[in-house]
């Protein structure tokens, strides 16, 4: 989005993806609305983007999976009077798990928290959005779908299943939506070398007895561009899917897994 400075809210922004995503779309230009729970990790990247980079940045703090922490970030977001041009949305996921019946009571617990709370917060945010197509004012959302593979993985039993909920409420938004000048698409990653993903290859390879380099040789040996994907990398994409290069492009899942789908 060179030249053009826009206002862009980023869940997840203190993360290993949220960072890179930050501090490119802060570098770009934009003003960054920051959100996630921790609020001294939010005020401490603020001031980091606001001595280094231009745009006026803000922090909310949210915890996406809880009703009430929503309903008031919501009413800040509201009060602080922002208009968003860009949303991205990182959706907290459970850890992974093979279960692919957990109870009811879990599977609630798991809606709740990776598909209700975050969707209620876009809600939120889709509310302050003013596009004007007209006059080349487009508004777009980029939902992390949350979930590490597009396809079907054992051990991401319930990861499997939200993604394809992301999937299809992203697929009915922008179909309720397009006509506003209002985008909305998903970024599918697969694995994504975070400090915290880094951290549990590193563990891996230890258990298995094997170097860091081994390990990432042998699980990457399944991924056609045998690497993982880089939080820098990811955000490059989102900051494409935030430009114009979206323009006439909406309600697609963008695949950044180094080719690692099957399907065509
Ligand atoms: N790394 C990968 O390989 C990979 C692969 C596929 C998909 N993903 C997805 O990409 C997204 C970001 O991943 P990451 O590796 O950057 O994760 P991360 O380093 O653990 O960061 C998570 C971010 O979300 C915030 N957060 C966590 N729970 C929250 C909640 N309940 N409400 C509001 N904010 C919350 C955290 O801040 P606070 O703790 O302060 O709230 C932090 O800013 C996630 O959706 C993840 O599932 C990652």
């Amino acid at each position: 989005m060179p030249g053009i400075s826009k206002t862009i809210l980023v869940t997840g922004a203190t993360g290993g993806i949220g960072l890179a995503v930050c501090s490119r779309l802060a570098k770009a230009g934009n003003s960054l609305v920051l959100a996630a729970r921790d609020s001294s990790k939010l005020q401490t990247l603020r001031a980091q983007l606001s001595n280094t980079c231009p745009g006026t940045h803000s922090w909310i703090s949210v915890d996406m999976t809880r009703d009430d922490s929503v309903t008031e970030f919501a009413e800040k977001l509201t009060a602080s009077t922002v208009i968003l041009d860009g949303v991205v949305l990182m959706p907290p996921q459970d850890p992974p798990t093979n279960d692919p019946l957990p109870s009811s009571d879990k599977w609630r617990e798991i809606f709740q928290n990776s598909f209700v709370g975050p969707l209620s917060l876009l809600k939120a945010a889709i509310a302050t959005m003013q596009p004007d197509p007209a006059k080349g004012r487009r508004s777009k959302i980029v939902i992390i779908s949350g979930i590490s593979s597009a396809q079907v993985m054992g051990h991401y039993a319930s990861s499997n299943v939200l993604r394809c909920a992301w999937l299809a409420e992203a697929k009915t938004l922008a179909f309720a939506l397009g006509e506003r000048g209002i985008h909305v698409n998903t970024l599918s990653l697969g694995g994504t070398l975070t400090p915290g993903y880094a951290a549990s290859l590193e563990q891996r390879a230890a258990t298995a007895g094997t170097t860091v380099a081994q390990r990432l040789a042998e699980e990457t040996s399944n991924v056609p561009l045998r690497k993982y994907g880089t939080p820098d990398e990811v955000a490059v994409a989102v900051e494409g899917l935030l430009s114009a290069f979206s323009d006439h492009m909406t309600g697609i899942n963008v695949l950044h897994d180094g080719g690692f789908i099957r399907a065509y």
